[in-house]
């Protein structure tokens, strides 16, 4: 060590101190950036991006004729515990019994939390004697979708929490009894799997912290508005959440979707009802009027809405990141 600086000369010793403080300030400089940069990503910490070849390949496993007793629906079922599993679930297949089985499928995240934000959609289609390839296309095919659109986008941010939390827990449930056997088309929903879900407590209902129902998604020029004045605000989130990303151009362009309306005079009867009548706080996002093509041939692949869609699947894995997020602020 002495040797060397004995033998560097005066000048090039300045040379090389100047170098060093050169150094020395950029990284300050750059760790300063460093630093804003990671403030920032902590705090918008997650662009989700939502894969839409998952989601396409998904719903062409859902788009078939599944009415209860019918190939496709036990296929669908298969399809559904497989998917839960590869997306890290505890995936369950829950049957009930009410005249007839009705197999209602759960995926679980975080069993052993104290308390469960529940989405759910329903995957069985209605038996249309005129129709027999009717696939319900906006009638529960794509909302199931969405909700495992949901958990793909933001597994490794779900995977993360669940890891360090047991305040939280997440729930789908796909249900199953949602259409009645009736041939009629105008028939009311017999709504028997989330019946039977919520009669038997498959997860007791006091630990339900929101049910959040997705149906009939995917016509055109659907818009959507809260239904229940207890979860007014959270519909709001809703709408905030599309402003958001509308604002910072990741939306594809389509009309606005959710309105900070509220419509609590009336509701498109669903499987959140049993919840409903049982006291849990609901969300019903479903549109404000039925599908054009509802109940016939024509709610298929061909009639839906790709905005919509497209929309939806950047809106609710979102939505649930700050339902969750909320949770643990408050909680
Ligand atoms: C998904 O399907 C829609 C409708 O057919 C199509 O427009 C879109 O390009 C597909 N997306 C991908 C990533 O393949
Ligand atoms: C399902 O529920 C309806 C009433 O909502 C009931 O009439 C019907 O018998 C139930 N069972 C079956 C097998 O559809």
């Amino acid at each position: 060590m002495m040797r060397i600086t004995r033998t560097v000369s005066g000048v090039k010793l300045q040379a090389v101190l100047r170098v060093a403080r050169f150094v020395s300030g950029l990284s300050i400089v750059l760790l300063l950036i460093n630093y804003v940069l990671l403030i920032r990503i902590w705090r918008e910490p997650l662009t989700f991006i939502s894969d839409e070849k998952y989601f396409n390949k998904t719903l062409a496993k859902i788009l078939r004729p599944r009415w209860s007793g019918s190939s496709g629906h036990s296929q669908v079922g298969d399809f559904l515990i497989e998917e839960l599993q590869d997306l890290g679930f505890i995936a369950l297949r829950d049957e009930l019994f009410d005249e007839k089985i009705f197999t209602n499928f759960l995926g679980i995240m975080n069993t052993d939390a104290s308390s469960f934000l529940l989405l759910s959609c329903h995957y069985d289609s209605k038996f249309l004697k005129n129709a027999a390839n009717y696939v319900g296309a906006t009638d529960g095919a794509v909302s199931c979708a969405i909700l495992l659109n949901m958990a793909r986008t933001l597994a490794p941010y779900l995977r993360g929490e669940f890891s360090k939390r047991d305040d939280i827990g997440l729930l789908l449930v796909f249900f199953d009894g949602h259409e009645s056997l009736n041939e009629v088309e105008e028939d009311f929903n017999s709504l028997n799997g989330s019946r039977r879900f919520a009669e038997v407590e498959t997860i007791p209902l006091k630990n339900i912290e929101l049910v959040v129902t997705l149906n009939l998604i995917g016509a055109p020029n659907h818009i959507y508005m809260s239904h229940y004045e207890d979860t007014f605000l959270w519909h709001n989130r809703l709408a905030n959440i599309e402003g958001d990303l509308q604002k910072a151009g990741k939306l594809t362009k389509c009309h606005k979707l959710f309105h900070s309306l509220k419509d609590h005079e009336s509701d498109i009867e669903d499987d959140h009802y049993p919840f409903l009548e049982e006291g849990v706080p609901v969300l019903h996002i479903v549109p404000h009027t039925f599908p054009d093509a509802w109940h016939t041939e024509g709610d298929n692949f061909k009639s839906l809405h790709w905005p919509t869609i497209r929309n939806m699947n950047a809106i609710i894995p979102r939505f649930v990141y700050e339902f969750l997020k909320t949770n643990r602020e408050t909680g």
